[in-house]
C-alpha cells in the first residue's frame, strides 16, 4: 500500500465516495471532488491503480492562525477496514500538514476534527496519533448523539 497526494485525475474516486456516503446529489459530489483534489489537500492510499481510501485537510482562518481541520476520511470498501489503513492515512496526513507549514514558514498551532461518539475506529485512530477530546457538540449532526471535537496541539 502506498500514499500520495490526490490530483484531478482522482475525481471519479471522490465523486463515487461522496455519493455512497452522502446521497445522490451529483452536483454536490462534483464540487466535493473539486475541493478534495484541487482546492484543499487530500492524501490517497492506493494499491497500484486502486484507491483504497482518502483523507482531506483544510486551512482555517488563514495560514497565520495555524489552524487546520481534517474534514473527511474514509476507507471506501468494508473489506479494507480494520487493517490499519485508516491509521496509515492519518499518519501521512499529519506529515503532510506539518511539512506544509514548515515549507510555508508558518507555525502550525492546532489540528482538529469532529467525530461521532459511536465511531470507535475513528476515535481510536485519532487518539493513537496524539489527539484529545477538546469538547463535545450535543445534538449536532444527529439529535440525541454527540460529536466529539478532537484536537492535536502544537503550542
Ligand atoms: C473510520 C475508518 C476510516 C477507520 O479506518 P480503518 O482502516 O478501518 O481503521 P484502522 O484499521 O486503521 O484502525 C481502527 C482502530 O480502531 C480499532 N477498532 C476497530 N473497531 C473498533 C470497535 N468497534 N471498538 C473499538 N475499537 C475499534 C481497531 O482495533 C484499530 O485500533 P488499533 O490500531 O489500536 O488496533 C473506516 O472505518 C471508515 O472509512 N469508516 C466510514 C467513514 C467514517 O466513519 N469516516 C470518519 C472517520 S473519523
Amino acid at each position: 500500500m502506498q500514499a500520495r497526494l490526490a490530483n484531478p485525475n482522482d475525481r471519479d474516486y471522490f465523486i463515487k465516495d461522496y455519493l455512497k456516503r452522502y446521497g445522490q446529489d451529483k452536483e454536490l459530489a462534483e464540487k466535493h471532488a473539486t475541493v478534495c483534489t484541487e482546492i484543499d489537500r487530500s492524501i490517497v492510499l492506493h494499491k497500484e491503480d486502486e484507491i483504497i481510501g482518502s483523507v482531506t485537510w483544510s486551512i482555517r482562518e488563514g495560514i497565520e492562525a495555524g489552524l487546520v481541520v481534517i474534514f473527511q476520511m474514509s476507507i471506501a470498501k468494508k473489506e479494507h477496514r480494520g487493517k490499519g489503513y485508516g491509521s496509515q492515512l492519518v499518519k501521512k496526513c499529519l506529515e503532510d500538514i506539518e511539512n506544509f507549514y514548515i515549507a510555508k514558514n508558518f507555525h502550525l498551532r492546532r489540528i482538529f476534527i469532529t467525530i461521532n461518539e459511536t465511531n470507535l475506529p475513528g476515535r481510536n485512530i485519532y487518539k493513537k496519533h496524539g489527539f484529545y477530546i477538546l469538547t463535545d457538540l450535543k445534538d449536532h449532526r444527529v439529535v440525541g448523539e454527540k460529536e466529539f471535537v478532537y484536537a492535536k496541539d502544537y503550542f
